[in-house]
């Protein structure tokens, strides 16, 4: 007995040990965490539970079958974080660079059907070269077993990429499929092909940093919605992040208590909206004075950065905030904004998440560049996603709510539940300026008379009252009061119920 049991803590000891010392070395050296350490930092002390580290790879060409390594290039298992049940991929690039063999595809789908089974989250952790060059159409085979099961995960558990080491080729649609995907600056690529390939194709000169890293797909592409410093930001992060989440879309997202109170109001935001309707404010500071805390957790802060999207909670519960930011492009709505707030909504609406929306916003960008882009399908993202959603959803008008913008951003039309105006509200088919060159063309004389029918127009139709009027509005509040106004009108939809017509799915304008 005592053999057997020193031959199970040997063999544990070489599946721990990855692809050896030296190799474990280098990784470190490139500033990048093993596969173990960064499960250890991401799940709760003592609780991760491996499962297959004894999986050994079936490859007997190349001279495959005097190589193997247990475990076979990734960690799996399931632990908690925060108390909360996670199951976790962890590639290691320490074995045959953490590449994708067929047994390693099986671990993979293992873990995924078990996070099914019981309904909980799925974080990936990537490191790999990609697919096992050595095992071709069975390495791609394992690949689309695994995309298979996320696409079936999708909106059923939530699906958390890190990328933490290359991902490239078709490999990168494995995270691209899932919820979130963050990155980890200097280390960690994704690109669908290399510099070299680039090169040969394009004849453009780009680094691996320039067309794939973190900072370029968390600021130009958007494929990333966060870019950290090292692996232990990013393993903290999503720590705090997933307690945003509910674990499966058929529970509730976690409640936490907090001293800060619902009725706690803010007179500084009286004054937050500027004298002149053209000078911009920072929206950040409405979404800090009225959420718990002053804590708000940003999904691709550095992207579209004319709309801010992101989590927090009020009276303890998770809410999804979407937003207009005044200070970039005036807050207009542009093909990237739209893109990134669809997904946003569409995320918060799978997982049972209250969307609130702050609205100020212009309308949408002009121009050819948005039109040949496609600003009318992507625009019209925005919208559906809004339109769908059955979750409570509360939308607060505080300066601009202009021509179809007005409609998209989670209006009365939309199913909004509760619907608040600021008095500095204007709410029109476009400002004041452009509707009376329009209107009074044939009048239009002086710049003055211009002025004059501007501010005419601005006192009649710029205000939140006539869309009060007719109900569009539910109330014109006190700036002060939003946190209380929002807090009072969550609890009143919490149990919220609302379905949509039975369909085999939606098509919505991708
Ligand atoms: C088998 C691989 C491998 C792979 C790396 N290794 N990638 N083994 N299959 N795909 C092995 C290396 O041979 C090496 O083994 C060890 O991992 C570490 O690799 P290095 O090259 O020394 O590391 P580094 O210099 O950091 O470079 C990392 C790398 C490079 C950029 C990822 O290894 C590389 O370019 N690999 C090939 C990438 C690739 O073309 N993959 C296929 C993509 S297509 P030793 O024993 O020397 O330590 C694809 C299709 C997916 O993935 C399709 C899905 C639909």
């Amino acid at each position: 007995m005592q053999d057997i049991v020193r031959q199970l803590a040997e063999k544990r000891a070489a599946a721990e040990l990855g692809g050896g010392q030296k190799r474990i070395d280098a990784q470190h050296r490139k500033g990048k965490l093993t596969a173990r350490e960064r499960i250890e930092l991401l799940l709760d002390p003592g609780t991760f539970e491996e499962w297959d580290m004894f999986v050994e790879h079936r490859c007997v060409d190349f001279g495959m079958d005097k190589k193997s390594i247990p475990g076979d290039g990734v960690v799996t298992g399931y632990g908690t974080v925060n108390g909360r049940l996670i199951f976790v991929v962890s590639q290691d690039f320490t074995v045959f660079g953490g590449s994708l063999s067929e047994a390693h595809a099986e671990k993979i789908c293992k873990i995924m059907d078990h996070a099914m089974k019981v309904g909980a989250p799925i974080i990936s952790i990537n490191d790999s070269g990609g697919a096992r060059i050595q095992e071709g159409v069975a390495s791609l085979g394992g690949y689309a077993d695994v995309f298979q099961r996320t696409v079936l995960a999708s909106g059923v558990v939530p699906q958390i990429s890190l990328i933490m080491g290359p991902c490239a080729g078709g490999a990168v649609y494995s995270p691209a499929m899932t919820d979130f995907i963050f990155m980890v600056k200097d280390s960690s690529y994704m690109y669908v092909t290399g510099p070299d390939v680039v090169k040969t194709v394009t004849h453009e000169e780009v680094t691996h940093e320039e067309l794939g890293g973190a900072i370029t797909h968390s600021t130009k592409s958007g494929v990333a919605d966060r870019a950290f410093e090292d692996d232990i930001e990013a393993l903290a992060m999503v720590r705090r992040f997933i307690n945003y989440l509910p674990t499966n879309n058929r529970t509730v997202p976690p409640h936490r208590p907090t001293p800060d109170r619902a009725d706690r109001t803010e007179s500084s935001l009286d004054t937050l909206i500027p004298e002149t309707p053209t000078q911009p404010y920072d929206i950040k500071e409405l979404i800090l004075k009225t959420v718990d805390d002053t804590d708000f957790f940003e999904i691709q802060p550095e992207h579209a950065k004319n709309i801010i999207v992101g989590f927090a909670r009020m009276e303890g519960y998770p809410v999804g905030i979407v937003a207009n930011q005044p200070m970039v492009l005036a807050g207009c709505l542009d093909i990237k904004s739209a893109i990134k707030a669809a997904r946003f909504v569409r995320f918060c609406d799978c997982f049972g998440i209250p969307l609130l929306t702050f609205v100020d916003v212009p309308g949408f960008m002009p121009g050819t560049a948005q039109e040949y882009g496609g600003i009318i399908k992507h625009g019209a993202k925005l919208l559906y996603a809004y339109a769908e959603a059955t979750v409570p959803k509360i939308t607060l008008i505080t300066r601009k709510a202009y021509g179809g913008a007005y409609d998209v951003m989670a209006s009365k039309h939309l199913r909004g539940d509760v619907n608040f105006a600021w008095p500095s509200a204007e709410i029109a088919v476009m400002g004041p300026k452009g509707a009376v060159e329009i209107i009074f063309r044939e009048e239009l004389g002086s710049e003055q008379r211009i002025e004059e029918l501007t501010e005419e127009y601005r006192k009649k139709f710029a205000n939140p009252f006539i869309a009060g009027r007719r109900g569009f509005i539910d109330d014109v509040i006190m700036p002060r009061d939003t946190r209380r106004r929002i807090c009072r009108s969550l609890a009143m939809l919490r149990n919220k119920k609302l379905e949509n017509p039975w369909r085999k799915h939606c098509n919505i304008p991708l």
